[in-house]
């Protein structure tokens, strides 16, 4: 499951039903007794791995911890073998892993449903649950505008953008130009094909410019040596959120990272730790959000 596997009307009934099931967590107590979700990682996690685990057992399933490491995987065992054996055990599977090719062969080898948890090219479980924080913090979800700043060339930028653009809003990314940090252009076409607008500028201050969100993510992703960080940070550093920046958006911005942050890298700590911030709560509605949509893929909503 990716975010562009739902429809705009899907990813609105997601977000209620997660600001529902956060209001009545009991509710939900026993959703899906009796279920399993197996969790496979093969790159780290600290929300992903928490927040998929508590909120399947607050529906009433056990979950599965399952790293790469330990698995047979690449080495005496192909993808589908895999999938074949995993999907008799689980009743849904989520993965987290380098390449989205390889969770959509998993996918396409699976009886049951398969979230992409992170890969090179989507988060669709943090856009979730950053829209349903977005929405509970008062902004118009389909009418909003959205301002990206940092790494363009990044998994949850393109996440932001595709949602933005099912929904209707309008989502400004502020990026460097050329091919390691700017936006790829088939993620461009992607967003073309529904109707929010989505632009890419290489200027921060066009970017910013009255935005309702002001969202940037890592500079280092998972994978990339924090060795990197010198060069990146004189390649990124315009595109930093700092004062400046939020002063370019709406005074009742908010200001967003899915974590996690670096302080003085990709945004200030002024920023990241004042009045505009709301990343705990984007962390907190991660498990909200994806019990929504688990409860959805399940057939239980
Ligand atoms: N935002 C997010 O996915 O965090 P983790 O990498 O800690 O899971
Ligand atoms: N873009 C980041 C997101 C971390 C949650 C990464 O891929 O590492």
């Amino acid at each position: 499951m990716n975010i562009d596997d739902l429809s705009k009307d899907e990813i609105l009934l997601i977000i209620n039903k997660a600001i529902e099931i956060k209001a009545n967590p009991e509710k939900y107590a026993q959703a899906l007794a009796g279920k399993t979700l197996l969790m496979m990682f093969e790159k780290p996690s600290l929300r992903t791995r928490l927040s998929f685990e508590t909120g399947f057992n607050k529906l009433g399933g056990h979950a599965i911890f399952y790293s790469f490491k330990d698995s047979p995987l690449g080495k005496k065992e192909n993808i589908s073998d895999t999938a074949k054996c995993a999907t008799r055990y689980a009743d849904i599977v989520m993965i987290r892993a380098y390449s989205q090719q390889q969770i959509r062969e998993f996918a396409d080898n699976s009886s049951v449903p398969v979230i992409d948890a992170l890969s090179d090219n989507a988060h669709p479980c943090q856009i979730l649950a950053d829209l349903q924080t977005m929405k509970e913090k008062g902004k118009d979800i389909e009418n909003m505008k959205l301002c990206y700043l940092g790494n363009g060339n990044n998994n949850v930028t393109f996440d932001l953008m595709r949602a933005a653009a099912l929904l209707g809003a309008t989502c400004y990314v502020g990026c460097p130009d050329g091919e390691e940090f700017n936006v790829p252009q088939r993620v461009i076409d992607e967003c073309a094909k529904h109707p929010g607008k989505v632009v890419v500028t290489h200027d921060a201050a066009e970017a910013a410019k009255d935005a309702d969100v002001v969202y940037t993510d890592t500079w280092v992703n998972y994978g990339v040596s924090l060795e990197e960080m010198e060069a990146r940070e004189k390649v990124l550093l315009p595109y930093q959120v700092n004062a400046a920046a939020m002063g370019n958006a709406k005074p009742d911005a908010i200001f967003m990272n899915c974590l996690p942050a670096m302080r003085e890298k990709e945004q200030t700590a002024e920023v990241i730790d004042g009045p505009q911030s709301v990343v705990f709560d984007e962390a907190e509605n991660r498990m909200w959000a994806q019990n929504a949509l688990m409860l959805h893929l399940l057939g239980k909503l």
